[in-house]
């Protein structure tokens, strides 16, 4: 039968309502890349795969859970969905609900959401709202409204985001035949790593594919996890991740400790150089959020404190480069122009 979605495949799974009515785009079904180059160049023997986020339909992870809610309140007639959003979700949320013919709303913190999430959001037709205050602020918003309001709320606090979510983890074991050792993750608003330590669980409870150890990675100017408190001013040049108060804080600890994983912070400077190795050599471009897990890795092994000899690791990239070109862009010197002929292109590249 041809792939038609997470919940066909992993529908009976998951614990999601009986009134759920799909609404797909086909998301899911990743790649799985192994990433030779960039585990040989972080002191290699051992194997690194990338499961490849950014390939879903709208460019994100957020796609696998957003299918999930917005199928189960399609479902039960609701009209409209809402969601705080460092821009993915926002996309996420305003394509599933324009393919179910529902109206999205979407808040996002001013001036901070990169420039691929937020046509996405205006394109799939999402009444988009900026506040003047964090993400932090904006979920604080939306959790009040829908409180007062008969509107859905979309943001991984909605169980059916989680449910979906898990679906990647059952990706990851159906194709390596058993849990990685080790599991690399941006961690935000704390969804993302939740999911998977659920997913993986329920997994290895079904079909005996072991559990990996969890690193999850923040960004140092919005690490909440790893210092124990609150960020009131989040700052990272990895706008996904730039949250103060992750809403599944608690249990992104937990999945940590669980697993005999942990949290950790690393610089935007690492996470940016990750970025480009990455890019330049594996070939695979993603959002500088999504390089977090990798940089993470990469602080674990130059350490010694992860010592990754012999293991199988994968590191998920949640988010496409495209997302955000402009962090690229802004500091590149233009290509130079030369006039259409042979031999000025001769002297430029054979020098
Ligand atoms: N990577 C990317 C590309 C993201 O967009 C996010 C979260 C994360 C990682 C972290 O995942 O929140 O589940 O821990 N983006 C949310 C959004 C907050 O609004 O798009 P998390």
């Amino acid at each position: 039968m041809t792939y038609q979605g997470v919940l066909s495949k992993y529908g009976h799974l998951l614990d999601i309502p009986p009134h759920t009515r799909p609404v797909t785009l086909l998301e899911g079904n990743t790649p799985l890349i192994q990433a030779d180059n960039l585990s040989h160049h972080l002191g290699g023997e051992f194997e690194l795969f990338i499961k490849y986020e950014g390939l879903n339909p709208t460019g994100s992870f957020k796609d696998r859970g957003m299918t999930a809610a917005v199928s189960e309140a399609f479902g039960r007639n609701a009209t409209t969905v809402i969601c705080a959003s460092t821009g993915n979700t926002a996309a996420s949320a305003a394509a599933y609900a324009s393919r179910a013919g529902m109206k999205s709303i979407v808040l996002i913190p001013q001036g901070k959401v990169a420039a691929g999430k937020l046509a996405g959001a205006i394109a799939y037709g999402a009444q988009v709202i900026q506040i003047d205050g964090s993400f932090d602020d904006a979920l604080t918003m939306v959790v009040e409204i829908t409180n007062k309001h008969p509107i859905c709320l979309v943001n991984s606090i909605n169980p059916f985001r989680i449910e979906g979510q898990k679906t990647s983890a059952f990706e990851i074991c159906d194709v390596l035949e058993s849990a990685p050792d080790w599991l690399c993750l941006p961690v935000g608003n704390a969804g993302n790593i939740t999911a998977y330590w659920a997913g993986f669980k329920q997994y290895n409870q079904l079909k005996s594919t072991g559990l990996p150890q969890v690193l999850g990675v923040q960004a140092a100017g919005a690490a909440p996890l790893v210092l124990g408190h609150a960020v009131e001013n989040p700052e990272t040049v990895a706008t996904a991740i730039r949250i103060g108060k992750p809403a599944r804080g608690e249990q992104a600890l937990q999945a940590a400790e669980e697993s005999k994983g942990r949290i950790i912070a690393a610089s935007d400077s690492q996470i940016l150089d990750m970025q480009k190795l990455l890019a330049r050599l594996e070939g695979i471009w993603v959002e500088p959020a999504s390089a977090a897990g990798l940089a993470g890795l990469a602080i674990e092994i130059a350490s010694g404190k992860l010592n990754a000899k012999g293991k199988r690791v994968v590191a998920v990239c949640t988010g496409h480069g495209l997302k955000d070109p402009d962090i690229i862009t802004k500091d590149m010197a233009k290509p130079r122009i030369v006039p259409p002929k042979l031999d000025a292109l001769e002297e430029i590249i054979l020098g």
